[in-house]
């Protein structure tokens, strides 16, 4: 269908046909059971039953044969033959479980992440969806929000390149193709920066904060062709985003040309009356009508208001026309108007879901996502002793359960994901010894701690030759509502390892949660810790194959982990200050009493089985050729003789300018795989946007000046040369 036939659909729209389709309802009231609980709050909706057979989209319903009979009935009911729009929160995987998007951000492999993205979409569009509300790339610095899992983590550049990778991913060439889903980033915009990293609190940065730190992921997502954009729950500069029309009128639209639909999150026009910036339904409508939110999620104030406001001439209903065409210009670029089922095939999904191929690259993708933090001569385990020599003793409420989906999964099936089921299996010839094994309840149900079974757990593994301890926080504690103020083991799984260390065996630490966690207080008594994340189908296998050294770890933070909750927000590109304490025993310096300045573990910083050396660190002006200003370049050398895979990172610090500049900021990193003895030259070209900032005049611009060049394995160990620059 072109344009002009939807411009002639419109036309013969009634008003009530177009506020539908600007309405979002969850299955239930289309008469579909939902197989997915509802994911925010169930408020009075006002509606009458004849607006149902004129709602636009759903929300989370799933099942090629469901959702199919949902179109056929819908259309039954449709004058003008406009077919339902499916969407979904598929976030990091539909019946395939992937790693959590911090866990895959930690990769530094945005092509791994694309391939999970790509697998997700193919399930779900045989499943019956068209559009995931994803990816999720809200900068975070505050691991006290639960919602930091879905992100790729504190860096906007990672974040951009990570995004730009999952709409690919999602979308392919055309997301009209067998296979592919539209994508929607959300939540536009800043919703990881809430005070207190309490979810849904206020948020308040200034512009350049948000320019250089918060919008640039969003932008990237526009600049791939992401179909859609969700708005956040939040304030920005004191207005709620979806209410917003600095936000989406005039940077959005204007400056960054995106032509989809916005969808507000799930009753967030409804709460613009909540936050006090609509004193009622209908001002509520108008506001975030004329802000531009197209469609609004689980709440009826356009239906409900929408023909009142345009006869008392309070709203122009061209705003509610170019809302409509944009919904009905997706839908026809999905094809929907020729085939409303898109991919919908059971006998394709059935094929599709738990495919070996799928569940490959789930191992394929986990297995890149832990970041060993320390070891101290423990591992790899296939180091100790002969296998059948050997005897691991595995304690903690992580050991046998295979609930390591994370947040936000949609597929929550039992599955052998279990670490002690993995171990077992590929460790058959050695002896393991379980302990403490309980679960960990959530505290969404008020269950605080493991049970203490520490002296059992103590005489159990008194004659193991290594202990594993896979601790963590239950995954129902991550998330959306799952804010935390304590971000340390509950007091049982740290009692456990100081007690399992005092037997002066090797301690491991398996952490298994959505966020950085506040580890110190185990540090010392923990031989190694590797960071394991929610790492989904494939965690045991993954985790096991890695402890055990049929693998070498290779993440890297992509979150700083902070010493104490008392630090935050911590992250590695703060400001300098005028005051920068740099370790000494001084006063008036920026630091803290009882704490230092610095994270327990830095952005950028894992460690891996092979040991790097860096050599040959140049920087060089190469003049102003097609906006390249200088080349850097390293050497890395695998010295070990274990092959491995390291991520070399590029910073750069503008010494001198307008406002001031972060320390360093990440602007380019290179995965690579060396083989013992080898070595590689890793160059970046440093170009005029890398060194370019938003200034004093509200513009991006790049001033000539003198810059640290930066290399190295992680934000906190860079071979570091100035040069002027201009
Ligand atoms: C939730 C989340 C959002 C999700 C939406 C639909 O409240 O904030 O990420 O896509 O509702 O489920």
């Amino acid at each position: 269908m072109n344009s002009e036939k939807i411009n002639e659909l419109v036309s013969q729209m009634t008003i009530t046909e177009k506020l539908g389709q600007l309405t979002q309802l969850a299955p239930f009231f289309l008469g579909m059971d939902p197989t997915m609980d509802l994911t925010g709050p169930m408020n009075e909706m006002n509606l009458k039953p004849e607006w149902i057979k004129e709602v636009g989209s759903t929300l989370n319903g799933f099942g090629a044969r469901e959702l199919k009979a949902l179109q056929d009935r819908h259309m039954a009911n449709s004058r003008l033959g406009i077919p339902l729009l499916f969407m979904a929160d598929i976030v990091h995987g539909y019946k395939t479980g992937f790693p959590i998007p911090l866990a895959m951000g930690s990769s530094f492999e945005p092509a791994l992440y694309e391939r999970a993205c790509e697998i997700s979409a193919k399930e779900g569009a045989a499943s019956g969806i068209h559009l995931t509300f994803a990816p999720m790339t809200d900068l975070v610095r505050d691991p006290r929000w639960g919602r930091v899992m879905e992100s790729t983590g504190e860096d906007a550049y990672l974040n951009s390149v990570m995004t730009q990778a999952a709409v690919r991913g999602y979308q392919g060439q055309n997301p009209r193709d067998k296979g592919r889903l539209a994508s929607c980033v959300k939540h536009f915009a800043a919703y990881g920066a809430p005070w207190g990293g309490r979810d849904y609190n206020t948020v308040d940065q200034s512009e350049g904060m948000l320019r250089e730190y918060y919008l640039p992921a969003y932008k990237a997502a526009v600049d791939a062709g992401v179909a859609m954009v969700m708005t956040s729950f939040n304030t920005v500069k004191r207005v709620p985003a979806s209410a917003n029309k600095w936000l989406m009128r005039d940077v959005l639209r204007e400056e960054w040309g995106f032509e989809g639909p916005v969808i507000s999150d799930y009753a967030a026009v409804d709460e613009t009356i909540t936050h006090g910036i609509a004193a009622d339904s209908a001002e509520a409508a108008r506001k975030c009508l004329e802000a531009g939110t197209d469609i609004e999620m689980m709440s009826s104030h356009y239906l409900v208001n929408g023909e009142a406001l345009v006869s008392e001439g309070k709203l122009d209903i061209a705003i509610i026309d170019e809302a409509v065409r944009r919904v009905l210009e997706l839908k026809n670029a999905l094809g929907l108007f020729e085939n409303p089922y898109k991919d919908a095939d059971e006998a394709w999904e059935a094929e599709l879901l738990n495919h070996p191929e799928h569940k490959r690259a789930a191992y394929e993708i986990a297995i890149e996502c832990p970041v060993l933090l320390k070891n101290e001569g423990v591992l790899p385990l296939n180091n100790l002793k002969p296998e059948d020599k050997l005897k691991i003793g595995v304690a903690g409420p992580f050991t046998g359960t295979d609930r390591v989906m994370g947040s936000w999964a949609v597929n929550r099936e039992s599955g052998d994901r279990s670490l002690i089921q993995a171990l077992r299996n590929q460790m058959p010839q050695a002896e393991f010894i379980t302990a403490m094994t309980g679960e960990l309840g959530p505290l969404q149900a008020d269950i605080t701690d493991v049970p203490d079974e520490i002296d059992a757990a103590v005489e159990r593994l008194r004659d193991c030759d290594v202990i594993i301890a896979a601790v963590g926080e239950n995954s129902e504690d991550t998330g959306e509502s799952a804010s935390k103020t304590i971000l340390r083991l509950s007091g049982n799984q740290e009692r456990m390892i100081h007690a399992l260390h005092g037997l002066g065996k090797p301690v491991v630490a398996v952490l298994f949660c959505g966020r950085p966690m506040e580890i110190g207080p185990i540090l010392a008594d923990c031989d190694a810790v590797l960071q394991g994340w929610f790492l989904g189908d494939a965690s045991g296998a993954a985790l096991a194959d890695l402890l055990i050294g049929k693998a070498n770890p290779s993440g890297r933070l992509t979150m700083s982990i902070p010493v104490s909750v008392g630090q935050i927000p911590v992250h590695y590109n703060a400001f300098r200050t005028g005051r920068p304490y740099r370790g000494l025993h001084e006063r008036y310096v920026s630091r803290y009493l009882d704490c230092d300045n610095e994270p327990l573990f830095p952005f950028g910083y894992g460690l891996s089985y092979s040991e790097f050396a860096y050599s040959d660190f140049m920087v060089e002006k190469t003049g102003n050729s097609d906006g390249v200003l200088a080349k850097a370049r390293i050497s890395v050398t695998n010295i070990s003789n274990v092959p491995g895979k390291e991520t070399v990172q590029l910073y750069i610090h503008d010494v001198a300018a307008q406002v001031v500049r972060p320390v360093k900021e990440l602007k380019g990193f290179r995965k690579l795989e060396l083989q013992p003895g080898e070595t590689a030259v890793v160059s970046f070209e440093i170009t005029k946007e890398m060194l370019s900032y938003w200034n004093e005049e509200r513009e991006f611009c790049f001033e000539p000046g003198a810059f640290d060049i930066m290399l190295g394995r992680s934000s906190a160990d860079v071979e570091s040369t100035r040069i002027w620059i201009g």
